[in-house]
């Protein structure tokens, strides 16, 4: 792989005090292009604008899929990425499902695992900020008939970044638009199932809601996800969450939050819930708490939900006492290798060069 190293590091007109959620770049990016059938002219070279024709099928049919991960500082410098390998299964889950090539394996890691290292000083050191990474790839080839592309570019960039959220959530469910269906791409990360879900969302801004309670599509009864996040809901000191299926995106956090309650000994439960049952336990008291999960919001706790224009407040826990509070203290602990890591979930940055 060549790397070409920048000259003009942006480093200094960074501010690491007030970052906001990606709008930043770090100096370099990891860029692989797919020609002839095969990976070629790996590099890693400066952040910069791509090139390519006004044609490409990313632009007309939506040929695109990314991944979310992040690479956290610990307090003695060193960096570790959180389950790598795991957005690069998912990756190829994606690209596979979009009729895209596979990327081996060596050049996600390798690319990945490089740039972060030359980059490693884009890494913030606050507790909970991060550097969020964003692997994608792109139908390049410039025919117009509607079929898969024979070029695609695959890059790698990142941000320094801190909470996606600030306060807790006001949750509107939502029963009229779909992010996605059974037998489509919901389970993927294709950029288009993102686009899909801006103007429903934008409704639900304008009505004062943070972000949308997906439902099923066929009947608009069973919980899904929330915005770009896997939901859980703690109800009779049980931690429930939707049972995967396709038009859910299999969330690296869900799991991991899954793996560390049951080790914690919680009841935990993955099955089809309904929003009467929400409902009901939002009426009776039951329902103690509710939370989104995801790479970028790490945990996200809800303030209120609406349905059918009828509001329903959580109870106000204070936040040493909330679940959704202490399982993200372990999460980040692990993430900043600040506590053991009983999965075997970070993966060190080691200095190549
Ligand atoms: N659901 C959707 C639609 C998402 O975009 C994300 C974010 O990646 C998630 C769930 C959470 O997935 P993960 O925890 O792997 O980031
Ligand atoms: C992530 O959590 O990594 C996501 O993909 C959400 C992103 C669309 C902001």
């Amino acid at each position: 792989m060549k790397i070409e190293r920048t000259l003009h590091s942006k480093i200094k007109e960074m501010d690491f005090k007030n970052i906001s959620f990606g709008n930043h770049y770090s100096d370099h990016m990891f860029f692989s292009e797919f020609k002839d059938g095969e990976w070629k002219n790996s590099i890693i070279k400066p952040f910069s604008k791509i090139l390519f024709s006004p044609g490409s099928l990313v632009f007309h049919y939506g040929q695109a899929v990314f991944e979310g991960m992040k690479a956290y500082r610990d307090k003695k410098g060193e960096i570790f990425l959180f389950r790598p390998e795991e957005n690069f299964k998912r990756f190829n889950q994606s690209a596979q499902r979009l009729e895209m090539p596979s990327i081996p394996k060596n050049i996600f890691m390798n690319g990945l695992k490089k740039l972060i290292d030359i980059d490693r000083d884009w890494v913030p050191n606050d507790y909970g900020h991060s550097l969020y990474i964003r692997p994608f790839m792109i139908a390049t080839s410039g025919i117009l008939s509607a079929k898969p592309s024979k070029n695609y570019m695959f890059l790698i960039i990142s941000t320094p970044v801190g909470s996606y959220y600030l306060n807790s959530l006001k949750i509107k469910i939502e029963e009229q638009y779909s992010r996605s269906s059974p037998g489509g791409v919901g389970f993927t990360k294709a950029s288009g199932n993102y686009a899909a879900s801006f103007y429903p969302t934008r409704l639900a801004n304008e009505q004062g809601f943070d972000q949308l309670l997906w439902t099923d599509s066929s009947t608009h009864t069973k919980i899904e996800e929330a915005g770009t996040m896997n939901v859980f809901f703690f109800m009779k000191d049980k931690l429930i969450t939707p049972k995967a299926n396709d038009s859910i995106l299999r969330g690296i956090t869900c799991n991991s939050i899954l793996s560390l309650s049951k080790k914690e000994g919680l009841c935990v439960e993955q099955r089809d819930i309904n929003i009467s049952e929400i409902i009901e336990g939002l009426r009776n008291g039951e329902l103690q708490e509710a939370f989104g999960c995801g790479t970028a919001v790490v945990i996200s706790s809800f303030k209120m939900i609406s349905y059918q224009n009828n509001i329903f407040h959580f109870p106000k826990i204070s936040n040493h006492k909330r679940l959704s509070f202490r399982l993200k203290k372990k999460l980040l602990d692990i993430q900043h290798n600040l506590s053991e890591d009983p999965f075997g979930w970070r993966v060190k940055i080691r200095r190549y060069f």
